[in-house]
């Protein structure tokens, strides 16, 4: 695995933001989608301000909520809200624009769909870059161990999570593997356990997507590869 070990959470936020900004200006990323969360929320507000923002600004970018809860988009739990009030804290940049999950008024299945219609009217054939999270039961994006999201041709999909009793909404897998590159970020002691299993490749979501693929980094810190200083 490429990890790209930082000394803490903070410097972590800032280089996955500078990885992310020279992704777009030096291998063509366009296409960008995000993680939900809260690793990846201080890397967003790097990336919503001061230079980083300024470089941004000078390219055409699609971003695209790479999986939502299926919540009312006001709600706290909104990745998309998230991502607005992080990313686009400052307003988002002309010629930015983000694609994401309509959770009002429609019901989970028809959300995907609506997805998958937004992303071909867009004619986006592909993601240039997935940015990640894992959670410590090696789950990625909204793909969970043990709930089958289906192999088929679909981009987006509802799926019903028992553990969480809750409906949530995902890029595909196989979106995620053909994506040009994946960026996971991990921080904090506890996703150390998770990463462990992921090096040995068990099978999980997060192995899913990634094993295999050429161009995949794990951002992590010391915390979450076990290599915290002995006070
Ligand atoms: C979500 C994310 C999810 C997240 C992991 C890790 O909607 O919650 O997309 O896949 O990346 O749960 O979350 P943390 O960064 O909060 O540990």
């Amino acid at each position: 695995m490429n990890f790209r070990i930082f000394e803490s959470a903070e410097e972590l936020a800032r280089g996955a933001a500078e990885a992310i900004v020279r992704r777009v200006e030096h291998d063509g990323a366009r296409v960008i989608s995000l993680s939900g969360g809260t690793t990846p929320k201080p890397v967003y507000r790097h990336l919503s301000s001061g230079e980083l923002r300024d470089r941004l600004a000078e390219f055409d970018i699609i971003w695209v909520v790479g999986d939502e809860r299926f919540v009312p988009s006001r709600d706290e739990a909104s990745n998309e809200k998230m991502i607005r009030e992080t990313l686009f804290a400052a307003g988002m940049p002309p010629g930015h624009h983000l694609l994401s999950f309509r959770t009002d008024g429609v019901e989970p299945e028809e959300s995907a769909l609506l997805f998958e219609r937004d992303w071909r009217e867009l004619g986006i054939r592909g993601l240039d870059l997935a940015v990640l999270g894992v959670g410590d039961d090696g789950h990625t994006a909204s793909l969970f161990p043990g709930v089958d999201p289906g192999d088929d041709e679909r981009i987006a999909r509802e799926v019903f999570v028992e553990k969480l009793s809750a409906w949530r909404l995902t890029l595909m897998p196989r979106i995620l593997r053909a994506a040009e590159a994946r960026f996971f970020l991990a921080s904090g002691a506890n996703k150390r356990e998770v990463l462990g299993r992921i090096e040995r490749g068990d099978d999980l979501p997060a192995v899913a997507v990634s094993a295999g693929t050429p161009s995949t980094w794990w951002f992590v810190d010391r915390a979450a590869r076990g290599e915290v200083e002995r006070a």
